[in-house]
């Protein structure tokens, strides 16, 4: 079973032909409201890979929340631990130019009441993969964490947006995924500020005694495990529309292999494929791929 503790917010989708500067305003000729999140999007990705998800997290009881989770309950995600609260339903404003490039501004409303309480202890244990992100309140997520590992669950942090992780908490974690930026963010504040992405994710992984994760874009990803040792994936060869929700796609997807059995050569394969899908089309959750369309393109990888 796979529980995501997290974010659900709804995006605002904006097409523009470039990104504002600051200060600029730039036009767009309408705009897109879907569901997202990280916490949402990751879970969904599992979902439609084929993993049985419950999702923890808070929404505010705005009509906006039902949008948040439509995508959810039509995947069949468990969300009777969900919270309604005061505060409104998180709201992302997103930018995309003509190149797939943009810019995220989250507001983060109800995702601040997001509670380690709201996760009951019946649902940790070894058969549990606990998913979390960094959306929510950080010492919640640490509190979890600790939990979690105490019943003996296996733990994936997806550091994004990337922010200093307790050093009693790092070594908990089973699988720490990063993209580049957060990779060298992550060296950084363990004191260690190092350019190149691989060598900050090869550290984080010694450091902290950890399998470390690093997606690479159009060069795939790569992980370091904490023995020293290391494996690559590459990546299908696509057209990117739009890589909002990728690295949700990715995380998402490598959860529903490893909770399936898999290793992690074949997960990583499996979130990778995943990744790339979800690059096919505008938007977060719209773009997240099916188990069977993830499966189809796996022997297209380059070896
Ligand atoms: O990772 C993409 C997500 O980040 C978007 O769906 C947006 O809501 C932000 O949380």
């Amino acid at each position: 079973m796979i529980v995501v503790f997290g974010s659900l917010n709804v995006d605002v989708m904006i097409a523009v032909d470039h990104l504002p500067l600051p200060g600029e305003t730039v036009l767009g000729p309408g705009y897109q409201l879907t569901a997202g999140g990280k916490g949402a999007n990751q879970a969904l990705a599992a979902a439609r890979a084929g993993g049985a998800v419950t999702m923890i997290g808070c929404v505010g009881g705005d009509p906006l929340a039902e949008t948040a989770l439509t995508d959810l309950r039509a995947a069949g995600v468990d969300l009777s631990h969900l919270t309604t609260v005061a505060d409104p339903t998180g709201l992302a404003a997103i930018c995309v130019d003509k190149l797939g490039e943009n810019h995220v501004v989250v507001a983060s409303g109800a995702n601040r009441q997001t509670k380690a309480s709201q996760l009951s202890d019946s649902l940790l244990g070894p058969k549990t993969l606990l998913v979390l992100q960094m959306e929510v309140p950080l010492t919640e997520n640490w509190a979890i964490i600790r939990r979690a590992k105490v019943k003996g669950t296996r733990v994936l942090l997806n550091v994004a947006p990337a922010a200093p992780i307790p050093t009693d908490v790092l070594p908990l974690v089973d699988w720490l995924i990063v993209n580049e930026n957060e990779a060298r963010q992550i060296a950084a504040s363990l004191g260690n500020p190092i350019d190149d992405a691989r060598t900050a994710a090869k550290f984080i992984a010694g450091a902290s005694k950890t399998t470390v994760i690093v997606t690479l874009g159009a060069a795939g990803a790569a992980a370091y495990l904490k023995d020293g040792s290391d494996l690559s994936v590459g990546a299908l060869k696509i057209q990117p529309v739009d890589t909002v929700g990728a690295g949700d796609s990715f995380v998402g997807g490598f959860a529903a292999a490893i909770d399936r059995g898999k290793d992690l050569a074949e997960a990583l394969r499996y979130a990778s494929v995943g990744g790339a899908l979800a690059c096919l089309h505008p938007g977060a959750q719209p773009s997240l791929p099916l188990q069977a369309a993830i499966e189809a393109r796996l022997a297209d990888l380059p070896a």
